[in-house]
């Protein structure tokens, strides 16, 4: 079985390959699990230290002939993690576009044509909604209010679409906040939700852009991790031909919930430093801080415990 995960250099993209080189195996399109022979990680950036056992291929995903090549023939499945994050797709409306957008019609394209029909997971976000209800369920409608939940909605579409029109095999996954992310701070609105917990215990300052009493909605990278998986590996019919999205379990809490939580844990709070950034804080706000994640919970997408416990994974894996 050959997969292919773009973004694969990514934060998640590099756990989630190191995850399948551990088990080993995923379920096939025929229902059965099968050997994985071959991980091919795409990206645009090469790293220092490339991951062993895997074929890594480096180049531009919006160059429209990249999956003509990159894509052969025998891949039987796709993660396509790939992306320019929110604020940076904010901040460059034409490279969002051309990477959130065209580059995944075209990686769908590339798709359509393969022999046989590719299982496809799309990492979309919670950022496809703004101003919700004060609980978001399955059906409420998702109505962006930033240029990055816009592309992953219409990201959203063409999976649903193809999918619909049995070109590919397609699900979309709408991935809650990560919490604690490791390494430096990213262009995603959300970074400081890592940053504000990892710095201080780490020992260095951190910024807070957002009011304290800021709702998120959360989930740790390796449960995370666990449900790109499990969004593969269901069947077609366990995802039926309804709909090919689902919002992803999550847990609810507050800025303050979190540092109070980080000092429970030893970490020296007086590290955040409040500067609001109107931006930031206007992009989080838009985000549901509550979702009933009914379908999620029914198809067995799985959710950590609290808050605490995911402090500890990370202490516990970065830390300790
Ligand atoms: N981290 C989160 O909190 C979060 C939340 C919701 C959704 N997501 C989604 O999950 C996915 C993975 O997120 P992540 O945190 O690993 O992001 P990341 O920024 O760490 O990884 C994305 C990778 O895509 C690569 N990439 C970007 N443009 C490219 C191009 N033109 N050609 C080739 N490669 C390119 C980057 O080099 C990077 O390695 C993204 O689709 C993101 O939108 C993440």
């Amino acid at each position: 079985m050959k997969i292919v995960i773009t973004g694969g250099y990514g934060f998640l993209g590099q756990m989630l390959a190191k995850k399948l080189l551990e088990i080993g195996k995923l379920v096939d399109r025929n229902g059965d699990l099968k050997t994985i022979d071959n991980i091919i990680l795409i990206d645009q950036i090469e790293p220092k230290n490339p991951i062993k056992g895997v074929t890594s291929i480096f180049g531009d995903i919006s160059d429209p002939q990249f999956f003509d090549q990159a894509i052969t023939d025998d891949v039987d499945g796709v993660f396509h993690l790939a992306a320019i994050v929110s604020s940076a797709a904010e901040a460059d409306f034409d490279l969002g576009m051309k990477v959130n957008l065209d580059a995944t019609r075209e990686l769908l394209e590339r798709c359509r044509k393969l022999p046989n029909k590719a299982k496809i997971v799309f990492s979309s976000s919670v950022a496809v909604f703004g101003n919700t209800p004060p609980i978001v369920e399955d059906d409420t409608p998702a109505l962006p209010l930033s240029s990055y939940g816009m592309q992953k909605i219409l990201g959203e579409y063409l999976i649903s679409e193809y999918t619909r029109k049995n070109y590919i095999d397609g699900r979309a996954v709408r991935l809650p906040t990560i919490a604690i992310r490791p390494g430096k701070p990213n262009k995603a609105a959300s970074s400081f939700v890592s940053s504000i917990i990892r710095e201080p215990l780490m020992g260095e300052k951190a910024i807070c852009p957002v009011d304290r009493s800021q709702s998120l909605w959360i989930q740790s990278p390796s449960v995370i991790i666990e449900n790109l998986i499990h969004a593969y590996n269901l069947s077609h019919q366990d995802w039926g031909n309804e709909s090919r999205v689902v919002n992803l379990p999550g847990l609810t809490t507050t800025v303050a919930e979190m540092i109070s939580s980080l000092q429970t844990h030893d970490g020296n709070t007086s590290l955040i430093i409040d500067q609001p950034d109107e931006t930031i804080s206007r992009l989080v706000k838009s985000w549901p801080g509550v979702i009933n994640a009914k379908r999620a919970h029914m198809m067995g997408f799985k959710n950590n415990d609290n808050f605490d416990s995911m402090i500890e994974e990370f202490i516990d894996q970065h830390i300790s």
